[in-house]
């Protein structure tokens, strides 16, 4: 997690480069670290601005967390290039937090469901349709991609909770879990 850049790094501010190459051998190597950095600090997603990557690349990886206790199973799915060429009418609100903001829950209103067009690693096209939180993660991190964070998508600062609150408040559990 000591390499996850935090919120006031420049890098976190910058729009990602559209990747060309999808078998560029450092760019593997790169999301390979990334996957297991995302994992060792138990993550549900990351993007490449928050490792310091200049290219358009994220990981979701929905798994039940201490942070996300109702969370689906999935395994991890890369997305390079990705972008979200349609997003349901209907929105959500839910409480985000991110690597890149350590402590820190925000109320965010996400479109429920996205349909979304990427690459593979081997460089195939794809397009889906997610829906609910895993559209709320991929939502969260192609802001990322466009140098955004959930901070700027909170309405009002009263929809900041610090994560020790929020299990109190919301979660209704004890806050003395070790994280
Ligand atoms: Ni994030």
């Amino acid at each position: 997690m000591s390499n996850i850049l935090k919120v006031g790094h420049p890098q976190l501010r910058r729009s990602a480069k559209p990747i060309v190459d999808v078998s560029e051998h450092h760019l593997q190597a790169t999301i390979d670290a990334a996957l297991t950095q995302m994992v060792k600090a138990g993550g549900v997603g990351l993007a490449a601005p928050q490792v310091g990557d200049p290219w358009s690349w994220c990981i979701v990886a929905s798994h039940p967390t201490l942070r996300y206790p109702d969370a689906p199973y999935m395994s991890p799915l890369v997305m390079l290039n990705p972008a979200i060429v349609a997003h349901s009418r209907e929105s959500e609100s839910g409480w985000e937090s991110c690597l890149s903001v350590p402590g820190v829950r925000g109320l965010v209103s996400r479109s429920v469901a996205v349909d979304v067009t990427y690459q593979t690693r081997d460089g195939e096209y794809r397009a889906e349709t997610f829906k609910g939180f895993v559209a709320r993660i991929i939502q969260h991190e192609c802001d990322h991609l466009s140098g955004m964070m959930f901070l700027d998508r909170v309405e009002h600062t009263a929809d900041l909770m610090s994560e020790s609150e929020y299990r109190r408040n919301i979660l209704q559990q004890p806050t003395d879990l070790p994280t």
